[in-house]
């Protein structure tokens, strides 16, 4: 039987550091704020190993502009920081529309890709790492050509927003027009429409895997 990942090569890293401990307090403190909501709500947040793999590819590739639309309560922000931050260079744009959830509040058709009403889009990302980000709340239809025409080039793109094909197609197609060559376009639940491996098609580019994660490089 044929999977979803058949026509994916593995990102071939060249080392895979362990943050384990990191991530496991960063997940911590966002499980304590989800049990005081609805008992249905998880948070959509990167696991473990996509963490530990996200974590990796940062140190190895050290980019200087990382763009990332989809924040939330700020999981993968603090993991893209902390590697910047141990790089010694690099900064973080993210972009997040967030959907607030008040306590008991009925799920109403949403995942987990929401924010407790007691907190703010990003709120789990520590203080340490925040003179290195620039955080933009809006719209990514609205907010990532504005970005982009702001900084020009950039080394990493990771979506993690909007997963319509079409919301999909138009991100990666504004952040292609800005990577630097050889840089990275990355994708999280790609599984959810044809985008990505339409995108990758279309630009003839090796479709990677890291976790669940999809890549391309330009
Ligand atoms: C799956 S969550 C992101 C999880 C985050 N990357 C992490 O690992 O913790 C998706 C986020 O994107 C936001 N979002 C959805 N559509 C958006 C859009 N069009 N523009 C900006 N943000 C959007 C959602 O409200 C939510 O905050």
């Amino acid at each position: 039987m044929s999977d979803f990942w058949d026509d994916f090569e593995d990102y071939p890293l060249k080392k895979e550091y362990d943050i384990c401990d990191f991530i496991e307090k960063i997940k911590n403190k966002i499980d304590k704020e989800f049990r005081k909501l609805n008992d249905e709500y998880h948070p959509a947040i990167l696991g473990e190993d996509n963490g530990n793999k996200l974590y990796s590819l940062i140190r190895e590739r050290e980019p200087e502009v990382v763009v990332e639309t989809g924040v939330c309560n700020g999981f993968s922000s603090s993991v893209i920081l902390k590697a910047l931050s141990e790089n010694g260079k690099g900064k973080l744009y993210s972009i997040d529309l967030p959907e607030y959830i008040e306590p008991g509040e009925e799920p109403d058709g949403r995942t987990g890709a929401v924010v407790p009403a007691t907190k703010y889009s990003g709120w789990v990302v520590p203080d340490r790492f925040r003179s290195n980000w620039t955080h933009i709340l809006g719209n990514s239809f609205y907010e990532t050509p504005r970005l982009m025409e702001r900084i020009s080039k950039i080394d990493l793109f990771i979506h993690d927003s909007d997963h319509s094909y079409e919301g999909m197609m138009f991100e990666f197609s504004m952040a292609w027009k800005h990577l630097k060559d050889n840089g990275l376009l990355m994708a999280d639940n790609i599984d959810y429409s044809d985008a990505f491996a339409d995108f990758a098609n279309a630009k003839d580019r090796t479709k990677y895997r890291l976790g669940v994660m999809g890549l391309i490089i330009k």
